[in-house]
This record gives structure tokens, C-alpha cells and sequence, in this order.
């Protein structure tokens, strides 16, 4: 079984996946699969009737993958997402899928899927220029937070505390750029500096954490330098992690819940979500799970990793323990 992770080590964002790629190798190997970093460039889309079973890699004839693994997330471009289509139609199974990659990559179209079925989500406009700034206080209140559609590690995201502070960045907005999208979203306050990152692998959430900003910021992402603890996968926490992720489209998903209370709205949805930090707390080895999931898609149920038939033996052991005790009753 072979398989090509599709990631750019030239970007700069992306830079910081090197953690996640080399585990994806470590436990690839152990499982017996072959896996190739690639990165978009080093393909050549050749759209053609023919030629169905080969792509050209570093100019070259290739054969296919088995399947393929994005790893660019929101840093998508345009060519990436046409590499990942063109990989589709040619048959290669991708995890995600193209257009779930492209559909968490708008932050204003994840919230309209989610809310059309109505699982929480923060109010949220698009922005319309020159923003009417008593329309956006009278349907989210003060503070707002403000955040470019697409974006991840939180750079594209600030809060106004006031509504000088607000007039001030979206004139700011408006005099840089006239035809930027961006979102405006009430801010949840008892969220404030702290969130929950949930891994959803195949429909199943398969781990839980909760993240803290260190330096006072409202923002918690990790890689902005947050610390991170294990959090109890509560039935709301997985029945909104696992829903997310199927109304989107994702077989692999981090999805970030904000607090809400004694509830949680859903924050956003990573369609190639880092795991360094999840696995410094929880208990999880996530390129496993990834690799099991996909494993049962490609129907190759005799490379399931060892630690999912671990499990499963647990599980045998346990259910014919449970049996022996309910014949005994
Ligand atoms: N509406 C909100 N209310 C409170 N905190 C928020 C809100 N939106 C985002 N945050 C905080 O900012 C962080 C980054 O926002 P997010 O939309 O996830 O952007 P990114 O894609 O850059 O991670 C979140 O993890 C959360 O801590
Ligand atoms: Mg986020």
C-alpha cells in the first residue's frame, strides 16, 4: 500500500507540520505502508481522455498512489486543490476530500452548513462595505471579534473591545483592501483565552483537549504558544465533534469548540489539524488512527495497525468476559 502526503515545505505556515510528517513516516513504517511527501509543485496536471493510471511527478510518469493525504489545510491554493481534484478523478482515494478541504477553508460557508442544521455556532456576518457599525453592535453586541475567512494559528484573527477600536480596523480593512472578505462574530465571553480541540478521525472523536493562551491573549491556539491539557470527551463534546465533521464533509477533523456557558459553539473546523500538542496530553497515537481509518477505506483490514487489533482484542476479552458474567447471572 502506498500513499502521498501532499504538503509544502516552502510555506511558511506549513512549516511547522514537520512534527506531524515525521510521525506519519515513524508509524507508516511500522505498518508497512509507503509513504511519499510531495509537494503541489512537483506535480504537472496533464487534463487529458487518456494516460488515466499515471501522473507526471518531477516531470516524470508516476503511478498512482494508493491514496493521498493533504496536509496544506487552509493554506490551500488554488493549485493544490487542483492537484487534489485532478488525484480524485484519476480514481485516488483522498482524505480529506477536495471539496471538504474547500468548504472549512471559508469560515463564513462552515458556519452556514452548520447553523442550516442547527448546531451552535457564534453569530457571525460577512462584512459589508463601509461596515454600518450600529447594525453590526445591535446583532452581536461588544466586544467583536474580526477574522479574514480563511486563515489558521490564529493570525487572522482580533478582537474589539470597543466600538472605536472596531470603526478604527475596519477602516483600516477598507482603506488596505476595498474588496477583502471578512467575518465579523460575536465574541464569547466565557470562552475568552481558552477553547477545546477535538480530533475526529472517521466519525469517531478520538481525542479531546483543552488549550490556554499564556500570555493574556483571548486567543488559544497552540502554536501562538498556548498550553495544553487532557479534557473529558463528554456525549456533547463527541456528538458535536463527530457532526461537524460529517455535515463538512471530513473524514479527518479538528474541530475547536468554543466555552459557551455550560454548552459549547462549534469555532471552526481544520481539515488538516496538527496533533503535537494532543498528543503531549492525551493519551493517543493519532497517525495510527488515521492509518486504521484508512486502512478500512482502502478494504486492507490486514494492515490494520497493530494497536487498533490490540484494542479490538481488548475488546474480545472484555465482551467474552461480559458474556461469561452474564451466563453466570
Ligand atoms: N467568537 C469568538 N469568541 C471567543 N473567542 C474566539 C472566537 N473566535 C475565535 N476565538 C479564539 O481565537 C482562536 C482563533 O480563532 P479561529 O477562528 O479558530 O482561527 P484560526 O483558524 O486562526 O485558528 C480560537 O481558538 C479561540 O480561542
Ligand atoms: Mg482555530
Amino acid at each position: 500500500m502506498n500513499g502521498w502526503v501532499l504538503y509544502n515545505e516552502t510555506s511558511e505556515i506549513l512549516r511547522a507540520e514537520s512534527f506531524e510528517l515525521n510521525r506519519f513516516r515513524q508509524v507508516a513504517d511500522q505498518c508497512g505502508i509507503e509513504l511519499t511527501v510531495i509537494s503541489p509543485e512537483q506535480i504537472d496536471l496533464v487534463v487529458t481522455r487518456d494516460g488515466r493510471q499515471s501522473v507526471l511527478l518531477d516531470g516524470k510518469e508516476v503511478s498512482l498512489p494508493d491514496f493521498l493525504l493533504p496536509r496544506m489545510g487552509a493554506a490551500t491554493t488554488y493549485f493544490a486543490l487542483a492537484v487534489i481534484r485532478h488525484l480524485e478523478r484519476l480514481g485516488v482515494q483522498t482524505f480529506n476530500s477536495s471539496q471538504s478541504i474547500e468548504t472549512v477553508r471559508d469560515k463564513l460557508f462552515t458556519h452556514q452548513i452548520l447553523a442550516q442544521s442547527n448546531l451552535p455556532v457564534a453569530k457571525t456576518m460577512l462584512a459589508k462595505f463601509p461596515v454600518d457599525v450600529e447594525s453590526v453592535e445591535k446583532h452581536l453586541g461588544l466586544p467583536v471579534v474580526v477574522k479574514t475567512i480563511s486563515g489558521s494559528q490564529g493570525t487572522g484573527v482580533f478582537l474589539c473591545e470597543s466600538r472605536e477600536h472596531f470603526e478604527d480596523l475596519m477602516q483600516l480593512v477598507h482603506a488596505t483592501k476595498s474588496n477583502v472578505n471578512i467575518i465579523i462574530q460575536e465574541f464569547v465571553a466565557s470562552s475568552r483565552g481558552r477553547d477545546l480541540r477535538v480530533l475526529v478521525v472517521g466519525g469517531k472523536a478520538i481525542a479531546c483537549m483543552k488549550r490556554s493562551s499564556n500570555d493574556g491573549s483571548f486567543k488559544a491556539n497552540f502554536t501562538r504558544g498556548g498550553s495544553v491539557e487532557m479534557f473529558e470527551l463528554t456525549p456533547e463534546i463527541e456528538w458535536l465533534s463527530s457532526e461537524a465533521s460529517r455535515l463538512l464533509g471530513l473524514d479527518i477533523a479538528g474541530i475547536d469548540l468554543l466555552f459557551d456557558g455550560e454548552h459549547y459553539k462549534i469555532c471552526e473546523a481544520n481539515s488538516s489539524p496538527g496533533f503535537r500538542g494532543m498528543e503531549s496530553c492525551v493519551e493517543v497515537n493519532v497517525p495510527e488512527h488515521i492509518f486504521s481509518f484508512i486502512c478500512v477505506r482502502l478494504g486492507q483490514l490486514d494492515k490494520l495497525p497493530r494497536v487498533a487489533r490490540v484494542s479490538n482484542e481488548n475488546t474480545d476479552i472484555q465482551a467474552s468476559e461480559q458474556r461469561a458474567a452474564d451466563d453466570l447471572a
